[in-house]
């Protein structure tokens, strides 16, 4: 079967995730958070924002920051999504299902890199210029996972990616309490919950994808997954660091934010969500994909292990992202 067929025929399944998205109406927004600049308050709220913005120290912040331009990159989301036949918005404002989860998505999405930019600003703890500018970058930049058209693809990138920025945002915000800022804990723990709407509205795509076509399902999660994730962020720059996302990501780690077990455990948890290992009547090229697969969130458990001398071993940098200092 087509994957186009699969598409069309999932539409009324795709209907049923949508109450996955919460309406307008009983949706947060940024400004529920921050300070209210309309009001005689602002000006106090701003200095106790900025008081308590002072205790993040500047691991964490540099992760935020690499958290915020990986979400402000969300055009380069929303094109990618509406590139496969069967799945892109045909017009533009399509009341077919498909069209209507995306757009939904990304107006939802649309709320995390403004939450967070707006909070760094406030902050004062950033060079927001330079935030910026990484932003622009990266959105000039792109975003290819070399998945082509494949649709089926897609599905497994953003499973896998929602549940990481998942445990990222959840992990920021954290570690954000601990350190006494309850205002960002409560940012990043609220962006978080809505990554867990989106992973859940993934996986059950992914989940039908595999009722539907197990044996091209099993392919594409084989090519997906077998070399490692792409994350969305790889091609930011700030115009000084040309191996800025490896910096950033080096941080996370050693940060323990964001780390190669985390990512054992995400493909673990998706590979059990989607029973693989259970799978049957596969096509051969489809059943050794599957056995690939179901080794795969082992083999990079063992790969923490010297994963964590590599970073032990790694030297520090320098972020303009925090004004040059170095972590
Ligand atoms: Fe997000
Ligand atoms: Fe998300």
């Amino acid at each position: 079967m087509m994957q186009e067929e699969v598409l069309i025929n999932l539409e009324g399944f795709v209907e049923k995730q949508l109450p996955l998205l919460k309406s307008v109406e009983e949706s947060w927004q940024p400004g529920d958070f921050l300070p209210d600049m309309a009001s005689d308050r602002w000006q106090g709220e701003v200095e106790a924002l900025r008081a308590r913005a002072k205790s993040i120290p500047d691991d964490l912040l540099v992760v935020l920051v690499g958290n915020t331009v990986t979400e402000e990159a969300l055009p380069s989301y929303q094109t990618w999504l509406n590139r496969p036949p069967g799945l892109k918005d045909e017009t533009g404002a399509s009341v077919n299902p498909w069209a209507l989860w995306t757009r939904g998505w990304t107006a939802e999405e649309n709320r995390h890199g403004e939450v967070l930019g707006r909070y760094l600003y406030l902050s004062g703890r950033v060079d927001m210029r330079s935030v910026e500018v990484t932003t622009q970058h990266l959105i000039r930049n792109g975003f290819d996972l070399k998945s082509g058209n494949d649709a089926y693809k897609a599905f497994v990138y953003v499973a896998f990616q929602e549940r990481a920025t998942k445990v990222s945002h959840a992990n920021v915000g954290r570690l954000a309490e601990g350190y006494g800022d309850p205002l960002l804990a409560r940012i990043c723990s609220t962006v978080a919950a809505d990554e867990a709407r989106h992973e859940e509205a993934y996986k059950r795509i992914f989940g039908m994808i595999l009722v539907e076509d197990p044996s091209n399902a099993v392919l594409a999660l084989d090519e997906m997954v077998s070399q490692k994730v792409v994350m969305p962020a790889r091609l930011m720059s700030d115009g000084a660091d040309g191996d800025l996302f490896e910096h950033f990501a080096l941080v996370a780690q050693r940060a323990k934010i964001y780390t190669v077990r985390d990512y054992a455990a995400i493909l673990d948890h998706l590979m059990h969500y989607w029973n693989i290992a259970g799978l049957t009547g596969l096509e051969p090229e489809a059943a050794r994909a599957q056995e690939r697969l179901c080794g795969l969130a082992d083999h990079y458990q063992k790969r923490a292990d010297r994963f964590d001398e590599v970073i032990a071993r790694a030297p520090k940098e320098r972020f303009r992202w925090i004004f040059n200092r170095e972590i």
